[in-house]
């Protein structure tokens, strides 16, 4: 039976379709299928303004690159939020200017009964975006793509993993990588032996004990020559 209250996600864009490719495959597609989410896409087109529907206009200032305007903006957002105004949305724009993505925050947001996704392409937002409609800020990270939609659908896929139900009983969400804040262990599978390279021999060993230790060592070890910053501070000695 679907759950009671699935994830309703709103994604507001320019281009609606980007994201049937990726919302139509794999645990995205899976997890609509089973009712645990769904996906509605609504176009920023139609709210722009004029002869030709203009969405974003020049800078005042100067400076290279269109803004994109408010006009359109909120009238998208007070579109979207009236179709459902029982349960407002968590707002979340995709910029590269925003707070970088965390696991963390992919777990909160997997929690919330709404999101509301905003996405702009090549354009920055007219400031009075942000101080009007106070969305909650999100980059993917420190590289800038041409437009908020690959972000979007980052965003949307590590959310909907953790969705109780999204993924089978033999992947799980539970011990990979960031989980607990450390990376993932290095996996083996046959054969035993490949080009000369052997699987540990502990692996093998059927000592449940001593493989758990040898993967949480191994998690370190990694952690730490990759990415220390994700490890908590030495403490000082004593
Ligand atoms: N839009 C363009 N680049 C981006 C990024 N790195 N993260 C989020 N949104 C973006």
């Amino acid at each position: 039976m679907p759950p009671l209250n699935p994830l309703r996600i709103d994604i507001l864009t320019l281009f609606p379709e980007m994201y049937a490719p990726i919302l139509g495959t794999s645990i995205p597609k899976r997890a609509a299928e089973k009712g645990l989410v769904s996906y509605h896409l609504t176009d920023l087109r139609p709210f722009g303004e004029g002869v030709h529907q203009s969405i974003d206009d020049k800078p005042f200032g100067g400076g290279p690159g269109m803004v994109f305007m408010c006009g359109p903006m909120f009238a998208a957002v007070n579109h979207v939020e009236s179709q459902l105004p029982q349960t407002p949305p968590r707002r979340i724009i995709l910029t590269p200017g925003g707070k970088p993505l965390t696991q963390q925050t992919v777990r909160e947001l997997s929690m919330l009964p709404r999101l509301l996704l905003i996405a702009g392409h090549y354009e920055g937002f007219d400031q009075r975006i942000i101080d009007g409609l106070k969305p909650q800020e999100i980059s993917i990270g420190d590289y800038v793509l041409s437009g908020g939609e690959l972000p979007a659908m980052v965003l949307i896929d590590a959310i909907v993993r953790l969705i109780p139900g999204a993924l089978g009983a033999s992947d799980g969400a539970e011990d990979e990588s960031f989980t607990d804040g450390l990376l993932e262990h290095p996996q083996y599978t046959r054969p035993r032996e490949f080009k000369g390279m052997a699987v540990p021999e502990v692996l093998l060993s059927g000592d449940h004990r001593k493989i758990a230790k040898w993967r949480h060592d191994k998690r370190l070890e990694v952690t730490h020559t990759r990415r220390p910053d994700l490890l908590p501070p030495a403490s000082p000695a004593q």
